[in-house]
Parts: C-alpha cells; structure tokens; sequence
C-alpha cells in the first residue's frame, strides 16, 4: 500500500499541511508550548496559541518560525513531528513531503528546513519557493511565456514575485506583514491612549476594522486594555481612520516593494501582468480594502485567490502530481530533491 504524500505551507503565524489527494487536512497556528523544567512538550497549535500570554514562568509557549525562516530547530522538529503524528498517526513507513520555502532564504536556511523535516519524519523532503506553490495552489498555469505576479502577505513577511514559464523573473521580500501590522496597532493604543493590549487584540482589530481605501473616522469599534497611568482596564473607540494612520508604514512598505518588482520586470511581462493582474494569497490579502488601494495606486487589477490563506499548501500538495515533469524542468532552480 502507497503512503500518501504529505505537502506543507510552513508559515511564520500558520502551518498547514496537505494529505495525498484529501487535499488541505491541518490547517494550525505556528506555535508549541512546552515544560522548561521537565523539557516536555505540552501542546502545538491550536491549543499552544490559547496559552500564548497565559502561562506560569515554567511554561514557555514559543513561535519557532521568524519572519519565514527558523528561528529554532529543535522546537520547529518537535512541533511538525506533532503535526505529522496528529495527520498520519503511527506509520511504519515514512511519508515524502513537500514544504514551501520564502523564494529569498539563503541555501544554509533551507538545509535547516530540510534537516528539520528529515528528523520530524520522512523518507524524502522536496523544497519549492512558496511564490510557486502559492501560484499552483491559485490554479494558475506558470508553464507558459507569460508573466504573472502573485504578492503573498503572510504573518511575518510579504512576497511579491513574478513568474514565468515555471521560474522566478523578479521577486522581492520586506518584513512589513501580519505581525508587524499587529505591532504597529499595539504601539499606536500605547502612544495615543496610553492603552496596553496584547498581540491577539490587535489582530482582532486588524481583521474588523482595516479599511485602506476609503477609512471613515465615523466607523468605529471599541477596544480594550489595561491603562498603563492608572494600572486599570479600560475601553476605548477607535476608527477605521485612526487605525489607517497606526498602520499606514507597514502598508507602504508592501506597495513600495509591489512598485520595486514591476519597476524591475522586462517590459513584455509588465504588458502581461496588466492583462492578468496581480494574484494575491496569504492571510494579509484579506485586509480590507487592499485590492482597491493597489488597484488605484499602482493602476494594475487585483485577484484575491479562492482559499487564500491555504493556497501555497494546496499548491505544494499538487506539487507531487507534477513531480517528474518539476524536478526536470526546475532542476536546481525551485525543487530539488534534498537527499
Ligand atoms: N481577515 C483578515 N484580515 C487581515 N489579516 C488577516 C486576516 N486573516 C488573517 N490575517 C493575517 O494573516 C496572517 C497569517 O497569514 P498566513 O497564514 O498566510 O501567514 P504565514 O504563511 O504563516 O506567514 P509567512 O508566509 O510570512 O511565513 C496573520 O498575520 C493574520 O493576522
Ligand atoms: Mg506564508
């Protein structure tokens, strides 16, 4: 009996995996929490992110991926061996994987993602650039002499490349994404209102209120922290408009990075993307208003990929289907086989 294949988006904020043709099965927070003093593992995932912020001093809950790259090996082997196990239970023979990789991480940054994987669990580990597999996973056919943009905003950093006939043209990577928005929304409640609010308030207000294109200052939601001047918790309303102005660097950095590429392209493929227009995946796609604000900045229309937080493991899931015809055509260039 074959195993079947098991794909992998390995995210700074999620990590999702693909099971054979079942297509996406797991689809978790980046996060594992463990006991300092006995060393053991408590929780990954979902449950791990419950703790983030809540735990006694012993128990440590950590996110081992950083800006895309691991940030610690050990605990980035334990949590996907978790992950394996919660996915294929205990099987004696060890499944092939695919994991998606930033196109920009130096190559002693993928050995540890392959190093990672082999110690988690498989026979056989694959490495492709997540601009790729998130343009596989969009359905969108690379093969061909024609330009395509994909812009993935994740959690930790955005990814703007350009591809054709199955290579990267153009790519460039800033470090202005989820998570530093979520910062930005943090340090503006410091500095305005003097409010204190953890990482998990501040994504919640992103994902409500972001307006990029049009903000009002009368649409409004109420937010709550603790006052740092009286040591009391406390509501305040914030507006689309306000939370525009604490997020608007971070925002600036993705469309200053969108320019850079096109700026950058051979004239023929800047033609295509016009024609087809820029695909965007990850999570930051869904900020509200950011197709309307490239749209009206940069002059080039907008596709939001169907399912887009999972679409770069949806691609390194079909990846395997194609797998003769990639590691031919892509050699050395954007799938290899690590061992
Ligand atoms: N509706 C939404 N509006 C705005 N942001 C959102 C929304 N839903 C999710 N996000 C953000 O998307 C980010 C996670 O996206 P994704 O899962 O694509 O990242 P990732 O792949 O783990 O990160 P990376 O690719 O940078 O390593 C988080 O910062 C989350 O807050
Ligand atoms: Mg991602």
């Amino acid at each position: 009996m074959s195993i079947p294949d098991i794909g992998i988006d390995l995210g700074t904020a999620n990590l999702v995996m693909t099971y054979g043709r079942k297509g996406v099965v797991l689809s978790e927070p980046s996060v594992i929490a463990y006991n300092q003093c006995t060393q053991r593992i408590l929780a990954v995932g979902k449950e791990a992110y419950k703790m983030l912020g809540k735990t006694p001093a012993y128990i440590r809950v950590v996110r081992p991926i950083a800006e895309g790259v691991i940030s610690d090996d050990l605990l980035t082997q334990c949590m996907i061996r978790e992950f394996l196990q919660k996915v294929c239970g205990h099987q004696l023979v060890k499944p092939r994987i695919i994991i998606c990789v930033p196109a920009f991480i130096t190559d002693l940054e993928k050995r540890a993602v392959g190093d990672a994987l082999m110690s988690a669990g498989c026979r056989k580990a694959y490495l492709i650039d997540e601009p790729i597999a998130a343009m596989l996973g969009a359905g969108v056919n690379i093969g061909r002499a024609r330009g395509h943009m994909v812009v993935d905003i994740g959690g930790g950093t955005a990814d703007v490349a350009i591809v054709s006939m199955n290579g990267i043209v153009t790519s460039h990577s800033v470090k202005h994404a989820g998570n530093q928005i979520d910062q930005a929304i943090i340090k503006y409640m410091m500095n305005h209102y003097k409010l204190l609010i953890g990482e998990q308030t501040a994504e919640q207000i992103k994902k409500t209120l972001t307006n990029l294109y049009d903000p009002s200052s009368e649409v409004t939601m109420p937010v709550k922290g603790r006052n740092i001047l009286r040591g009391l918790p406390d509501t305040i309303e914030i507006s689309e408009m306000e939370l525009f102005d604490a997020i608007e660097d971070e925002i600036f950095g993705i469309m200053e990075a969108i320019k850079k590429v096109l700026e950058e392209t051979p004239p023929e493929l800047v033609g295509d993307i016009h024609e087809n227009g820029i695909l965007l995946t990850g999570g930051g796609a869904l900020l509200g208003g950011l197709r309307e604000l490239i749209h009206r900045t940069l002059n080039v229309n907008c596709v939001l990929a169907k399912d887009t937080m999972h679409c770069a493991a949806k691609g390194t899931g079909m990846a395997f289907q194609k797998i003769h015809h990639l590691l031919d055509g892509f050699e050395g260039v954007t799938i290899y086989k690590y061992r």
